[in-house]
């Protein structure tokens, strides 16, 4: 047994992108210019020992210094991002959590397999303002190392708390460890996080909020900085650990003449690298690239391209027009050049499905508050019982129709799966993810085991707004036959 008395300590430090704010002289010959975050933040981390994870987190407002202005925001323990938490499958969580804010709320560990009742991974707690719950849960042995994170789940207010900052990286540390090319690159986590401000900082109200087409801020930022700077020292391979925390807004990333070499899809290694120029990441996505530090010294800008995520008239307009700085990438080329891995992970396909459904996304009228979003023309809320009933240990196919006008990211709780087809031509890429992409007029099939946990869980659009207004089911996983 682990000593369960012993307090795990806070390594506080730089993390990431903290220890490379220091470089704020710019190439003059580019069109958008970047300009550096002055403000060095230290983001904290948690890491287990001995088998266990244990902290205290709180919940509260809080001042943060974003760049070069002060904002206020809601925060863990003070900061933006929230702090890193990092265990190793197997290993015990205690999590002592407390409500400081000034509305309800709870915690949700998106993308874990860990259980989803009581005082684990269940999004149907409510933790009013002043009060306290201490989270519990083990990490499977057989869980896959990979990123996840935690945020805010209470259904009407998941937008608002994630946009005013509430969410944090969850790092599973397992077999990745023995890869060793992945040993041996330099790792930064981006947690990629978006801010609607007034001019003292405060947070603009949510009234003034496109909530159909899902908020966006213009405030941008890359672990709690606008435009940082990322100074390599090593030189060789870079991997970085990209999260969308954003409750609506889109990334599509590219480093300026630099390929991405994607090798992990949400919580789960890819079985090899592969190259792309580019990659779209949803909100709630995260994404594992490798870079090959191997063209001249200099500064390489990591951009945010224009996507179009639909919507009506004018809404569409958001984030459609020109690429945007989201951070600055130096380095120094070395000689020494790090080869790329080539094993990363054994996933092979899963059987055919013991059952298939369909869920029909689109968006249609509440009686009591206008617009809803629905999933089979029904929204959140509008019927007191479970929406899908599920099998334990069955394997389901789930055809996710979008027949909006928006693209809607769809998540699921607790199991990941696989993307088998979209609109009938068969998915090329076998990977795991726990949120898919499904573009207005698409058809996109995904096939989920239902394993280990039992109990009730849900699924929903992580366009947070989207979600709060509806689109969201009740998934109830049953461990026999009724
Ligand atoms: Cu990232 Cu149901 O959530
Ligand atoms: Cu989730
Ligand atoms: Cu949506």
């Amino acid at each position: 047994m682990v000593n369960l008395s012993r307090r795990q300590f806070c390594v506080l430090g730089t993390v990431g992108l903290g220890a490379a704010l220091l470089n704020s002289c710019q190439h003059q010959s580019n069109s958008i210019q970047p300009v550096a975050s002055k403000a060095v933040t230290s983001a904290s981390r948690y890491q287990s020992k001995n088998g266990l994870l244990e902290l205290d987190l709180e919940a509260r407002e809080s001042l943060v210094n974003l760049g070069d202005r002060q904002a206020s925001l809601l925060t863990y323990n003070g900061q933006i991002p929230a702090p890193r938490l990092e265990a190793k499958p197997g290993d015990q969580v205690r999590i002592h959590f407390t409500n400081n804010l000034d509305q309800p709320t709870n915690l949700h560990y998106h993308g874990l397999h860990i259980p989803l009742t009581g005082k684990a991974d269940n999004v149907f707690l409510q933790i009013t303002p002043g009060e306290k719950l201490t989270y519990e849960f083990q990490i499977p042995e057989n869980h896959p190392s990979g990123t996840f994170w935690y945020h805010p789940h209470l259904h009407g207010l998941v937008a608002e708390q994630l946009f005013g900052g509430l969410a944090g990286l969850f790092i599973v540390r397992g077999k990745d460890e023995e890869i060793l090319e992945l040993q041996a690159a330099q790792e930064e986590f981006l947690v990629l996080q978006d801010f609607a401000l007034d001019s003292d900082g405060k947070r603009s109200s949510s009234a003034q909020m496109s909530l159909m087409m899902g908020r966006e801020g213009e405030t941008i930022v890359v672990n709690g900085q606008v435009k940082p700077n990322i100074d390599l020292s090593s030189g060789g391979l870079l991997r970085l650990r990209v999260l969308n925390a954003s409750p609506s807004r889109f990334y599509r990333l590219s480093l300026e003449d630099h390929a991405f070499y994607h090798i992990a899809t949400d919580g789960n290694n890819l079985n090899e690298p592969v190259e792309v120029n580019e990659l779209l990441l949803t909100p709630g996505q995260r994404a594992d690239l490798l870079v090959k530090e191997d063209k001249k010294s200099g500064q390489y800008r990591l951009l945010n391209l224009p996507y179009n995520r639909g919507g009506m008239g004018m809404m569409g307009r958001n984030n459609r027009d020109k690429p945007i700085t989201l951070a600055t990438i130096n380095y120094s080329s070395s000689a020494k050049s790090l080869a790329l891995p080539t094993k990363l992970n054994s996933i092979s396909a899963l059987p055919e499905p013991q059952k298939v459904r369909r869920f029909e996304l689109n968006h249609g009228m509440n009686p009591s508050v206008g617009i809803a979003f629905q999933i089979n023309g029904e929204y959140y809320g509008s019927k007191d019982f479970i929406d899908t009933e599920v099998q334990l240990n069955t394997i389901e196919d789930w055809e996710l129709i979008n027949t909006g006008v928006m693209d809607h990211p769809f998540h699921v709780h607790g199991n990941a799966f696989q993307v088998i087809s979209r609109n009938g031509q068969s998915e090329p890429l076998l990977a795991w993810r726990d949120t898919v992409l499904v573009k207005r007029g698409e058809t996109v099939r995904i096939r989920i085991p239902f394993k280990d946990f039992a109990g009730k869980t849900v699924y929903h659009c992580h366009v947070l707004d989207h979600e709060d207004l509806g689109m969201m089911g009740i998934l109830m996983i049953q461990d026999k036959p009724t």
